[in-house]
């Protein structure tokens, strides 16, 4: 006789993206995400704005996701939803809704936090995909946050140094929009990257003590840099676009490289996962894949659909919480902020 799985419906919605997720146990059987595209035209996402995309596609962005994944809601055991960190408004949409169905359902309702879900999507199972052992580092990046953490087991986490300024995907995005690119610039910094020659310009990296990082000086520097050439030379940028990126990127790499190796260095911990939207980036997975060979590290790198934001990984930290009772009560609030 087969065992049932525990079916789990998490909800993503902490930023500009709406998603829902069905997981059996830790596998994944549907990861719906709707994006917002009305930013675009805004340089960035719009708090008020995003919140009412989330009223209107968190319904039927769930209906998918539960047709895909061949089940009723009636079979749910539990629905885990972001807690926080992340956009007031578009947290409180995921977070009712979350709470008013598990009522309906009268099953258990399971608070995540927004960056334990980037750091646990590698142990969603996936073929050919290997999980960390603890404990293991955790180089989290994304458009809110940049931070180290050493994690020893699925609920001990313990960040070494984060940023003190910008996010790295922001200096990513800010940097882009300097460039002329639109909304967000990341992807496109990276395209174009691959083209260039990393070492056609170069930056200076910040000096930031310990495992913290900044980059508000960086993209400063990168748009002092820019008007300088463009005032010599209108079409500086059109001419010269592959090499600025993957100049840009190769700093941005090499200051998260940096930090790592001190980790590293610091703890006496070589395994390194990586989680957030610019783990999608090519140059930071090329660099962990050469520092598996050069310094003997472990790289842990996920899948693309589980680096930027999604409601799988907000699944799987559901089914770790759900195997050990961690439940939320019906007075639980969503947070801008929140602790691990
Ligand atoms: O994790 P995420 O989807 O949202 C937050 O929690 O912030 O991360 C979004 C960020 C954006 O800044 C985006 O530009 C960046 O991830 N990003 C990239 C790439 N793909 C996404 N940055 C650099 N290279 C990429 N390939
Ligand atoms: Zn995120």
């Amino acid at each position: 006789m087969s065992i049932k799985p525990t079916y789990i419906l998490a909800i993503e919605s902490s930023c500009d993206d709406t998603s829902a997720a069905i997981m059996a146990n830790n596998k994944v059987l549907s990861n719906i995400v709707a994006r917002q595209d009305i930013h675009e035209e805004y340089g960035g996402v719009v708090p008020e704005l995003a919140s009412r995309a989330h009223q209107q596609n968190i319904v039927p962005v769930v209906d998918v996701a539960l047709k895909k994944a061949g089940i009723t809601k009636e079979q749910l055991d539990g629905i885990a939803f972001t807690q926080g960190p992340g956009l007031m408004g578009s947290l409180l949409v995921g977070g009712s809704f979350s709470k008013s169905l598990a009522l309906a359902l009268d099953i258990p309702l399971i608070a995540v936090n927004h960056m334990h879900a980037h750091i646990l999507c590698h142990f969603i199972d996936e073929e050919n995909f290997d999980k960390p052992e603890f404990p293991f580092l955790a180089l989290t990046i994304s458009g809110g946050h940049t931070q180290i953490v050493q994690v020893n087991s699925f609920f001990d986490l313990k960040i070494l140094g984060e940023t003190t300024d910008d996010a790295v995907g922001e200096a990513f995005d800010k940097t882009a929009k300097i460039l002329g690119f639109p909304y967000p610039g990341g992807p496109l910094i990276d395209k174009f990257a691959k083209e260039g020659n990393p070492k056609a310009f170069s930056f200076t990296k910040p000096k930031v003590d310990g495992l913290n990082f900044s980059f508000s000086g960086l993209k400063t520097q990168i748009l002092y840099f820019i008007q300088k050439q463009v005032a010599a030379n209108p079409n500086f940028i059109e001419e010269n676009k592959a090499d600025i990126c993957a100049s840009i990127q190769h700093t941005i790499i090499n200051i998260l490289m940096d930090k790592l190796k001190l980790a590293v260095k610091e703890t006496g911990i070589k395994q390194i996962a990586i989680g957030g939207g610019v783990s999608a980036n090519s140059g930071i997975r090329q660099a962990l894949k050469d520092a598996e060979k050069k310094y003997g590290w472990k790289a842990f790198i996920p899948k693309f659909e589980y680096t930027t934001d999604n409601a799988a990984m907000i699944g799987i930290v559901g089914y770790y919480r759900f195997k050990e009772s961690k439940f939320a009560d019906s007075t639980t609030v969503s947070k801008a902020r929140i602790e691990f």
